[in-house]
């Protein structure tokens, strides 16, 4: 087996590391970012794929990175997983229909909660306590379905019709345009940019450069908030105009 994921602040990246290592402690999991990935995936039959919800569907860079490799996916067994703060109706769902159309077959897929990565909202904002609950559980969720594919009864989260029909309609009809390309609505407020570069080495989209002394955003941004969530100044804005909690997994996991 192989774990296959993406992650903007870690908590796909934990959920994945999780799921794998009591399925196969053989398993080794890499990013989408790994240029290595493609010929890694040859050889494998059994994948797991993770990633974030965003309004019901995937982030953009996910979406291209099955699109552009569509020849790999031909008789793959896969079981999906998919992070949110709160609701998917199909975040696992979306996936597997992509897949099948390159001829996978998805066996499984798993929806987890765990804390809220966009930071410039304040919505779904909780204390840190509640954050590690929501990690705990979600880790004896993760537990719980490893043994159910292990007895040959996968957990079927946000694959069936009722499934689909919620997630269209509770949120993709109203925000597809959102996660249907790159986004050019990234804001660094250059007045708290100290041009420290931290974000132009995370964004795995190569969306910020520095000019100037001073970073700057392209229109390649595929809302994975990574960059909001670590930048020492909260400099950086996407959805709302003020950052209020930056968080990141390891701010989650129990000591
Ligand atoms: C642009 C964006 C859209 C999101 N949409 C949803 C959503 O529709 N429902 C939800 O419950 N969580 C939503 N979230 C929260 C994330 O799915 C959640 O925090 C996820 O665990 C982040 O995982 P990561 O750390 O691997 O990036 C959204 C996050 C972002 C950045
Ligand atoms: S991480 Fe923040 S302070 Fe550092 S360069 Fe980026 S925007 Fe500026
Ligand atoms: S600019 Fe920031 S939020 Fe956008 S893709 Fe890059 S790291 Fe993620």
């Amino acid at each position: 087996m192989i774990g296959i994921y993406f992650s903007g602040t870690g908590n796909t990246r934990h959920c994945i590391e999780k799921f794998t290592k009591a399925y196969d402690p053989e398993a080794i999991v890499y990013s989408i970012e790994d240029i290595r990935l493609p010929e890694l995936i040859r050889s494998e039959t059994e994948i797991v794929f993770g990633y974030p919800t965003q309004y019901s569907s995937m982030p953009k860079i996910l979406r291209d990175f099955m699109i552009q490799n569509q020849e790999l996916w031909q008789g793959k067994k896969v079981f999906i997983l998919t992070t949110m703060r709160m609701f998917s109706g199909d975040g696992a769902g979306v996936l597997a229909r992509l897949l099948e159309t390159f001829g996978a077959a998805v066996i499984g897929g798993l929806h987890l909660k765990m804390p809220d990565s966009i930071s410039d909202e304040k919505v779904l904002k909780t204390t840190l306590e509640k954050n590690r609950q929501l990690v705990t559980e979600s880790e004896e969720k993760i537990k719980k379905a490893v043994q159910k594919l292990q007895m040959g009864k996968p957990p079927q989260e946000g694959l069936g019709a009722f499934s689909h029909l919620a997630g269209l309609f509770g949120q993709r009809l109203y925000f597809y345009n959102k996660t249907k390309r790159y986004t050019d609505k990234l804001t660094i407020h250059s007045k708290k940019c100290i041009g420290c570069g931290k974000c132009v080495k995370l964004c795995p989209m190569k969306n910020i450069v520095m000019e100037n002394g001073i970073a700057k955003s392209g229109d390649q941004c595929t809302m994975c908030y990574r960059c909001i969530n670590h930048c020492p100044k909260q400099a950086i804005t996407l959805l709302g105009h003020r950052v209020y909690e930056q968080g990141w997994i390891e701010k989650y996991l129990q000591k």
